[in-house]
């Protein structure tokens, strides 16, 4: 959304944080979870990084977002991994993951590249699960549905800047046209029922 000024406004992070843990079912023995094997994980997130870039750079639409980039891209990602086990889930953490969703939007990344991206992570991330903790089924159970819900929250939020972005675009174009929304959704109507 932009003000009448053409100023970005952002949205209200503490109810965005509220909005994305309820669909994500993202709790706070999740979250403790998550916290109490970050010293067993965290030697082993470097490899999740590794792995994530790797079969990136083997997908035709994404190596060419990643070239010349890589190093820096690694550190950044693994900057992240580390948060998801040390948290809080707070708002702060809420946007900054809207902020790295609003980055991609501005390297033009498709939408789709935000739940793929987040499915090799979970994916990588289930496999180390299973290599530390594969002796004990229920502990291995509680850390994927943790990480199941720490990733889901965090692509919801990330999304969220995909959306806003469209609204900005559309908010811009009302406010430089000086068209009202009610013309233009009349218009747009109009147009999508129309047969040419
Ligand atoms: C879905 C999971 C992903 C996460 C959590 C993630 C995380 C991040 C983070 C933390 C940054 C740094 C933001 C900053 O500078 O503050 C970043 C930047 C970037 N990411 Fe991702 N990323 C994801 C997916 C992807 C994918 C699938 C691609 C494309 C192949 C990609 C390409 C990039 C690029 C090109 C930048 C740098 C943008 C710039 O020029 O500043 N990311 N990402």
């Amino acid at each position: 959304m932009i003000d009448k000024k053409g100023n970005i406004i952002k949205p209200d992070f503490v109810e965005l944080t509220r909005y994305a843990k309820q669909f994500s079912g993202l709790t706070t023995e999740k979250e403790n979870v998550l916290l109490s094997i970050k010293e067993e994980v965290a030697p082993l997130l470097g490899a999740v990084t590794d792995n994530f870039y790797h079969t990136m750079n083997d997908i035709p639409e994404a190596a060419s977002f990643l070239e010349g980039r890589i190093t820096g891209l690694k550190q950044t990602h693994l900057n992240w991994m580390n948060s998801i086990f040390t948290g809080p889930y707070d708002e702060t953490y809420t946007e900054s993951m809207y902020n790295v969703g609003d980055i991609h939007v501005r390297v033009n990344l498709p939408v789709e590249f935000m739940s793929g991206g987040i499915t090799l992570i979970c994916n990588e991330l289930y496999r180390i699960t299973f290599d530390i903790y594969g002796n004990n089924p229920v502990k291995t159970q509680s850390i994927v549905n943790a990480v199941n819900s720490a990733m889901g929250f965090s692509l919801f939020v990330m999304q969220k800047s995909y959306h806003a972005s469209v609204d900005e675009a559309l908010d811009k174009f009302l406010l430089i046209t000086g068209m009202s929304k009610a013309l233009f959704e009349k218009l747009s109507s109009t147009f999508s029922t129309t047969n040419f």
